[in-house]
């Protein structure tokens, strides 16, 4: 005989103005392999059709089902039920805005990150496109891949501390792997010095307490510790440079 489980889910709807944030029981048998996403599938088809939340690939790939799950973000298609008590509490992601329930909007948050990173390859090199494609080291491309695959799920933001103090503001270590990426990267043209004038400041790397809830919720195992290592010794040096700068000017 399976367990009984006891979904403990929060509901709101900011969009209606009679909605009051509460949590609503439901209680499911769990099944062989079951995960959250076949949980939450059952409860709108068999129970309640309102409950809101996000999925897409069901396959840990696109990053829309992040939410917290007794406490600590993870994506909701990859849990499996028999690694939780027979008690889940969900509850939405913290620092993104929130649509209803457990949905969130993670795309214009990750968007206005993108933008001030500005999360592109800078080069002053003409376009051609019949040129053939640029070759790169297979190493340096295995290693720049392995900061790509950030799927933009918004855990490691939503268990930064300093990002729920600042939703608004603090970049969050996703912003710092993106730069890293393109730090790495031949074709990137910008300076440390450019870089700096991105990242180099309270709202990026040292704003970052360093405590590293960020990558022990990375459902990727991004090596997110490793960009903060790096880029706190290079913006730092950069930050020592621009102070003598500033110093030999006066
Ligand atoms: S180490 Fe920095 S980015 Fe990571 S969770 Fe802590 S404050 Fe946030
Ligand atoms: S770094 Fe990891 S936790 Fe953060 S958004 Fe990317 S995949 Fe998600
Ligand atoms: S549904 Fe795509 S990552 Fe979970």
């Amino acid at each position: 005989m399976g367990r009984t489980l006891k979904f403990n889910i929060f509901r709101f709807n900011p969009e209606d103005p009679a909605s009051v944030p509460h949590m609503d029981a439901y209680y499911l048998e769990e099944t062989e392999a079951m995960t959250l996403f076949i949980a939450l599938n059952r409860i709108r088809e068999e129970q309640d059709p309102t409950v809101m939340f996000d999925f897409m690939c069901r396959a840990g790939i696109c990053g829309s089902c992040a939410m917290m799950i007794n406490g600590r973000p993870d994506l909701a298609c990859h849990t499996k039920t028999k690694k939780l008590p027979n008690e889940i509490t969900l509850m939405p992601m913290p620092v993104f805005k929130l649509i209803g329930d457990l949905s969130v909007d993670t795309g214009t948050w990750f968007r206005g990150m993108n933008e001030k990173v500005q999360s592109w390859v800078h080069t002053d090199k003409p376009f051609k496109p019949n040129e053939e494609e640029a070759r790169m080291d297979n190493a340096l491309a295995e290693e720049i891949y392995e900061l790509e695959r950030c799927i933009e799920c918004g855990c490691c933001v939503a268990a930064c501390g300093k990002a729920n103090m600042l939703p608004d503001g603090f970049m969050g270590a996703t912003a710092f792997n993106r730069v890293a990426r393109f730090m790495m990267d031949p074709r990137d043209e910008r300076s440390n010095d450019e870089y700096f004038e991105v990242v180099g400041n309270e709202d990026g790397i040292f704003g970052c307490l360093g405590l590293l809830g960020c990558e022990d919720m990375c459902p990727k195992k991004i090596p997110l510790q490793d960009q903060l290592g790096m880029l706190r010794r290079k913006m730092g040096f950069s930050q020592v440079k621009h102070l003598f700068q500033r110093a030999e000017k006066r």
